[in-house]
């Protein structure tokens, strides 16, 4: 079964051609990016106009690339519904609906969040084992499911306040760096052991690390780093060299809060698999910490970490969710809901 996958939820123009829900054929995403560097975050109508600009040219690469596939090689349509910006999740829905109306395709609305789980069952050659427990860290979400199938899941923890990705951004744009802050953060991070720096900046907290639940909170971090950078400043010592310990702390304090929440979930629910989803999978910090967590405690579960670019949004995720939650609606249905939560299905 060949589903197209179409995600604008963002500041993404995204189409995929996924097979059987694990095999791409063509995954094509166009990102304005470097529009919202300067400003340190998205103007959504700067994406959406991007994104209208965008969307044909991606759609029509894709079909090329899938050895110029029409709609007639198409059995499905999924497209994101949301959550995202209005603006941007309307330019795939009226796509994808109009699409589905030329070709009587049926359409599958998807809710992304829950889909970046799925780029696990793209990249790896080893599938992954149920039961599982699921993290997702997105710009907007950090939240923990336990997996006991593809269709019983439970929501079993997550952030109170900020989203993990949240953190990043936020940190980033104190530090004077561009968007997305994740990998901003993570690039001059790296830069930090090579200094020789005479100035120590303080440890950073890590909130709710040994809260007894599987709740996180990152709120205070962003408040702990404005402390930081007044008392760096009152100094006359922000510079490259303390903005590169800052950002080596941040990413220490939040990759130890993922780790230990995840690990201690997968330690309670005796899953065989744990899943990564969403941009700040995208880290390699995070991805060394939760590999070397597992062996250390010596437990038999596997981890899956997507490849970058199937970590954050991507089509390729959205249509390898559809294949294995098909529930197709009549496109005049189809709706674009901003603020959609993640629903399960019972
Ligand atoms: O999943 P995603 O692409 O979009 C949403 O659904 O939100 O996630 C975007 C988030 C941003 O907060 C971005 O800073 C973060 O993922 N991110 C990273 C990295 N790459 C992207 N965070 C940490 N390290 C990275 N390498
Ligand atoms: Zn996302």
């Amino acid at each position: 079964m060949k589903i197209l996958g179409i995600e604008t939820s963002c500041d993404e123009t995204a189409v995929a051609i996924v097979e059987d829900g694990t095999k791409i054929l063509t995954n094509i995403i166009s990102s304005s990016k470097e529009l919202h560097d300067k400003t340190g975050g998205i103007i959504p109508e700067v994406a959406a106009r991007e994104q209208v600009r965008c969307m044909i040219p991606v759609l029509n690469e894709s079909m090329r690339q899938c050895s110029n596939a029409t709609m007639e090689d198409i059995d499905a349509i999924a497209v994101t519904t949301g959550p995202g910006l209005i603006g941007s999740l309307l330019i795939g829905v009226e796509t994808a609906k109009t699409l589905s109306f030329v070709s009587g395709k049926p359409i599958i609305p998807i809710n992304h969040i829950f889909a970046h789980i799925y780029a696990n069952w793209l990249t790896e050659k080893k599938k992954p084992e149920f039961p599982a427990i699921a993290l997702i860290i997105s710009g907007g979400h950090t939240e923990l499911f336990f997996m006991k199938n593809h269709h019983e899941l439970r929501w079993i923890g997550g952030t109170l306040d900020d989203a993990s990705g949240e953190a990043f951004d936020k940190t980033a744009r104190l530090l004077g760096l561009g968007y997305p802050g994740g990998p901003e953060i993570a690039r001059i991070a790296s830069e930090y052991k090579i200094h020789n720096t005479k100035y120590k900046i303080q440890r950073l907290p890590r909130p709710m690390l040994n809260s007894k639940d599987l709740n996180m909170s990152f709120s205070g971090l962003k408040t702990a780093i404005i402390r930081e950078v007044a008392r760096l400043k009152q100094a006359e010592q922000f510079n490259d060299n303390t903005k590169s310990q800052l950002a080596y702390e941040v990413q220490e304090s939040i990759t130890d809060i993922l780790v230990a929440k995840t690990i201690s979930a997968a330690e309670q629910y005796n899953v065989k698999s744990i899943l990564l989803g969403g941009g700040v999978a995208a880290n390699q910090r995070l991805t060394e910490k939760m590999k070397s967590g597992i062996k250390n405690l010596e437990l038999n579960i596997q981890s899956y970490i997507p490849s970058p670019n199937l970590c954050t949004d991507n089509g390729a995720a959205i249509a390898s969710f559809a294949y294995f939650h098909n529930h197709p609606v009549p496109w005049k249905d189809v709706q674009a809901d901003p603020d959609v939560e993640i629903e399960l299905e019972s």
